[in-house]
């Protein structure tokens, strides 16, 4: 069956290992399987709702599509594009917003994270936040959305607001409910100072993350420093249970070559941390420094990028104002 697939990425700072495995990898497998049609977003009305320097918001909307593309993505096959250049997904979230019930925002934790401690200080955009994703999805009657475990809680949300919006508007098909697609193994990627914490942007510490436009020598040392534990690597799966570096380690090694977690602990059954590192770091740098070379490379032609984006917002503005059009009919407008 052919799917239609949409996903977003925030332009908020260099991408990292994590996204790279837990979203972008899997984008670049779905675009190539020739039945799906793929739209790839670089959030940037999303990025807003936390404060955003505008000169650095506009080089990470550049750095963003610059490492779609390096890692892969095509625009000739996909849709690649910026969300603000489509007004369509500011007026959808709108009317979505009046769908949308506080009960449910409520239940929302990236909110409870995000906002943290005094939450009558965050953004009402970072409360709505999901109400923009939602429209993101259902203008371009996405089926599939490919995402990290985290967004999951986000698809459930987008999934009640198109129910209920063809529910009280009593038009059944117009808003398609989406899967999230969810990698099964590695879909969270964690920190490689602390296993129990998600490798993220905002980590202070850029130890933590191994970032796309790193250099060989910037992953080798921080492959290097990476926390571990004191045993050798263990023979089971059973064996990484209360070792979350060991694990998340394997986890990273396993996807990189794609293999399953099994023939990785095999691979490794009984080594030392030391041994396992120098092979951990040698793939790391094979399947990163292409990608790194590439998003530097691009980065010196901003017009293609800005290029790449403005095409691609055409693209899209097409299906999406036609969606709000028909969104605007059924509600009286
Ligand atoms: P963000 O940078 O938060 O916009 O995330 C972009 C995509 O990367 C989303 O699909 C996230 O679920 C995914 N992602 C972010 N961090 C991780 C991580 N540490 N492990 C796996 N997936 C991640
Ligand atoms: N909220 C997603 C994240 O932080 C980004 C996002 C925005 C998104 N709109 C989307 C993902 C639509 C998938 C589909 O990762």
């Amino acid at each position: 069956m052919s799917k239609k697939i949409f996903s977003g990425v925030q332009p908020t700072g260099n991408l990292h290992l994590g996204n790279y495995i837990g979203a972008i990898k899997n984008f670049v497998s779905l675009q190539n399987d020739p039945d799906n049609y793929c739209i790839y977003c670089v959030v940037d009305l999303h990025a807003i709702t936390l404060k955003q320097n505008a000169k650095d918001l506009k080089k990470n909307i550049r750095e963003t599509a610059a490492a779609f593309i390096a890692s892969g993505l095509d625009y000739k096959k996909s849709i690649i594009f910026n969300q603000s250049l489509v007004s369509a997904h500011s007026e959808g979230s709108w009317i979505l917003g009046c769908i949308a019930r506080m009960g449910w925002l409520n239940r929302m934790t990236q909110f409870k994270e995000k906002a943290g401690k005094d939450k009558e200080k965050a953004s009402i955009g970072l409360y709505i936040y999901p109400i923009l994703m939602a429209a993101d999805i259902l203008l371009y009657d996405a089926t599939h959305v490919p995402v990290g475990e985290d967004q999951k809680q986000h698809l459930e949300l987008t999934r009640d607001i198109a129910e209920k919006f063809n529910l009280d508007f009593n038009s059944p098909d117009f808003f398609v409910t989406p899967e999230p697609l969810i990698q099964k193994n590695f879909s969270r990627i964690m920190s490689l100072k602390d296993g129990t914490k998600k490798m993220s942007k905002s980590d202070p510490s850029e130890f933590s993350r191994i970032n796309l436009n790193d250099s060989s020598d910037q992953i080798l040392n921080k492959i290097k420093k990476a926390k571990t534990d004191a045993e050798p690597l263990p023979d089971n799966e059973n064996g990484l249970s209360n070792r979350p570096e060991a694990a998340n380690l394997l986890g990273i090694y396993s996807s990189l070559s794609d293999q399953n977690l099994s023939n990785t602990i095999n691979e490794f059954s009984g080594k030392n941390f030391s041994e396992f590192k120098k092979k951990l770091a040698s793939l790391i740098v094979d399947r990163i420094s292409p990608i790194s070379f590439e998003i530097n490379k691009l980065l010196n032609d901003q017009l293609f990028i800005d290029k790449v984006l403005k095409d691609g917002a055409e693209k899209a503005d097409a299906i999406a104002s036609k969606k709000i059009e028909n969104l605007k009919k059924i509600v009286g407008f």
